[in-house]
């Protein structure tokens, strides 16, 4: 059974995860969201969803991509979702989406991996290590279940409550970045954050970095500068990056 493995990610967790994927599936090819062209799916006959949790539901790209699949009816989905800590309802908000657009999804799975929304807090190196080494013997189970068609039922559960609080945050984060990100005299114009933006939202005027209203707030601009120039606010000065260290992040694409 030919199976495309769509991922999106920020950060790098989302690559990894769909690397590890791909390489316990036989038959199967890896599609980063927001460069496919959503034909080449007629292809497959199972199409593996893997996307970051935010703030308890999932970023607005993969609600658009999974609107996009109107064709696509006749496939069989599963999800994975990452998260850094606390997924609140995430699993059953997903399958929401899934249901929305009449795609059948068998099931969808959780695991967690680095956090890397640390715009306030950043977790102990400790904790990245460990969580990497267990998201990988996580990631070859749910490859097994998969493989043979593994079904579940996706229940609403005690946090159904956050899918409010979720609606009222997604709400903010086009303007995220223009609202209050800043670019410190320390950027080298080097442009890798033009390059990498998921939704083209960053643009060079005049030598000045500019975000434009259609962030994703995926921060890959903010981990990725390599001289750490983008801030969140005057929070971020000190606090230190965060890319998954096991992908090489320019092979995203
Ligand atoms: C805007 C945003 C919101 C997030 N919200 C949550 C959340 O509600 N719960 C959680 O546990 N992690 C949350 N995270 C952390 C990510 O889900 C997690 O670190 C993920 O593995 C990042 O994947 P990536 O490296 O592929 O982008 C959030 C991250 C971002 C950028």
């Amino acid at each position: 059974m030919k199976t495309a493995i769509c991922y999106f990610s920020g950060t790098g967790n989302g690559f990894d995860l769909a690397i590890k994927l791909n390489e316990n599936i036989t038959d199967s090819s890896i599609f980063y969201i927001p460069n496919m062209d959503i034909n080449l799916l007629n292809k497959y006959e199972r199409i593996v969803i893997i996307s970051p949790v935010y703030c308890f539901g999932v970023p607005i790209i993969i609600k658009q991509f999974l609107q996009n699949l109107s064709n696509y009816k006749n496939k069989t989905f599963y999800g994975i979702l990452h998260f850094g800590g606390f997924s609140g309802n995430a699993k059953y908000y997903l399958k929401t989406i899934f249901d929305k657009n009449n795609l059948s999804c068998n099931n969808i799975y959780t695991l967690q991996m680095p956090e890397n929304y640390t715009l306030s807090f950043v977790p102990p190196e400790k904790y990245i290590d460990k969580q990497l080494k267990k998201s990988r013997i996580t990631i070859e189970l749910i490859a097994k279940k998969i493989i043979v068609n593994n079904k579940g039922k996706i229940k609403k559960n005690l946090f159904s409550f956050c899918d409010r609080i979720h609606e009222i945050n997604a709400s903010k984060w086009a303007t995220m970045s223009k609202e209050y990100f800043n670019v410190t005299d320390k950027c080298n114009k080097c442009g890798l954050c033009i390059k990498i933006c998921p939704t083209k939202n960053i643009e060079m005027d005049n030598e000045n970095i500019i975000f434009k209203e259609n962030c994703l707030a995926c921060l890959a601009c903010y981990h990725r500068c390599p001289t750490c120039s983008i801030n969140y606010k005057d929070k971020t000065y000190n606090k230190k990056r965060y890319v998954n260290p096991n992908v090489d992040l320019n092979k995203m694409e």
